[in-house]
């Protein structure tokens, strides 16, 4: 069969990756995708948005499967427009997408169903805002209601910085529109831990955990970013706290849904905060993280194709989903600058002995292909996968790797999985 991916990050990269290894793949299209994903893939030059383009193109080629990598165009509904054209696609719906895109309405669905999260308030004007900073505990968290670029959140220690926040998300509107309601929220402490999960509107199947490194300086220091580097698995995402996880968080979400009227289909990502008093979900995602999807999938052991057939005939508690014990490092080599002002165009290095290499995967983000070489073309470049046999080995190997691949003003993290 021949599958259609839409995305053109480290992520799509990895589900490219993964989708290659399968007997039952004839060809992979991808749109846009990248310089890496074009060694395995068709690449179409058609933007993740443009829906409309991106169905006039299943229409004409023979195309029997798409899976959105990206979230935008899950929230413009581009599983709604192909279902109503008659083509099969995998990724929730615009009415189940909604966990990521609406912030309030995740919130309100954790309190309806009981889901532990933190104590929050939603708020939709600056002077109520005012009025709640001058009387909550601090430090306090504020989070503009829609899609920020993973930007609208805002950890404020004193009231100054509330009001700092408030100004910023609600009347300069530096996020536009998403910043015209906002959720102030309990500041929680803890370990950090992206638990993935397979839905098909009923079943829900969770991957191996992973651990995300936000912020762009070691330490967690610097600017917040897409995500740095991951590993997998999370020590502190132990046999015990993921059963209470799947009765107190994950299965609930996956029955709330369905209760809404929003049957979601498609990958249902945790953002979970171990905290003292248990797990506890800050948010959902509608998608594969990315870099998380860069550790998980390449210690999945069945067939993804498979997986996604399964979970668009609903039938996700009848496949026998395996891992590999091994566990992954993904380091992230982004252009120097990033998140905030960097140069492109630079020649990368080192990429084909790492081919060689059993236990590394060069997973392409920013890159692009010009006069032959392969140039960094976005703020985070290559997303750098080792498999070992324990996170201490796959970060030395990773490491290694980091080392000989090469372009001007390469920057990364020197302490991704350590903590
Ligand atoms: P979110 O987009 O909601 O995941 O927030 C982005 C990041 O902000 C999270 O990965 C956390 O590091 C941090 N964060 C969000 N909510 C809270 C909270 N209630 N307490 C502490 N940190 C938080
Ligand atoms: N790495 C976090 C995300 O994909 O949202």
């Amino acid at each position: 069969m021949n599958i259609f991916v839409i995305g053109s990050g480290g992520r799509e990269h990895a589900i490219v990756w993964k989708l290659a290894k399968s007997n039952k793949i004839d060809k992979i299209y991808c749109a846009p995708g990248n310089a890496g994903i074009a060694e395995i893939a068709q690449c179409v030059d058609i933007s993740a948005t443009d829906i409309n383009k991106l169905v006039e193109f299943v229409k004409n080629n023979p195309i029997d499967l798409t899976v959105v990598g990206m979230d935008d165009p899950l929230m413009l509904g581009i599983v709604d427009t192909f279902e109503k054209e008659g083509l099969k696609i995998f990724g929730p719906r615009q009415n189940a997408a909604i966990i990521e895109g609406s912030k309030i309405f995740s919130k309100e669905l954790m309190k309806k169903y009981n889901i532990p999260t933190a104590e929050y308030a939603v708020i939709e004007d600056v002077v109520s805002a005012k009025e709640y900073i001058n009387n909550c505990e601090y430090p306090v968290v504020i989070k503009a209601d829609g899609l920020a670029l993973g930007k609208g959140v805002l950890i404020c220690n004193t009231l100054e910085e509330a009001k700092e926040a408030i100004n910023t998300i609600m009347i300069d509107k530096k996020f536009g529109d998403a910043g015209n309601k906002i959720v102030i929220e309990e500041f929680l402490t803890g370990p950090e831990v992206s638990v993935l999960s397979f839905c098909d509107g009923e079943n829900i199947i969770p991957m191996v955990s992973a651990q995300d490194h936000k912020r762009a300086l070691d330490g967690d220091k610097g600017l917040n970013t897409g995500g740095m580097g991951t590993f997998s698995p999370s020590k502190y995402y132990t046999e015990e706290i993921h059963k209470e996880c799947i009765k107190t968080i994950f299965t609930p979400s996956i029955k709330a849904m369905k209760r809404e009227g929003r049957p979601f289909r498609g990958i249902m990502f945790f953002g979970l905060m171990l905290t003292d008093k248990g797990p506890k979900l800050l948010e959902y995602n509608a998608r594969f993280g990315d870099p998380e999807a860069q550790v998980v999938l390449p210690r999945l052991k069945t067939d993804l194709v498979e997986i996604f057939e399964y979970a668009i005939e609903g039938r996700l508690n009848e496949i026998n989903i395996e891992w590999d014990n091994k566990a992954t490092v993904c380091v992230v080599l982004a252009s120097g600058g990033y998140p905030v002002k960097y140069d492109k165009g630079y020649e990368i290095k080192g990429l084909e002995i790492q081919k060689q290499k059993e236990d590394i995967i060069v997973f392409h983000a920013g890159t692009k292909k010009e006069n032959n070489k392969i140039v960094t073309n976005g703020g985070r470049v290559l997303g750098i996968t080792a498999i070992g046999n324990d996170i201490n080995e796959a970060r030395e190997k990773a490491y290694n790797a980091v080392k000989e691949v090469d372009f001007s003003n390469k920057h990364f993290r020197s302490d991704i999985g350590i903590k």
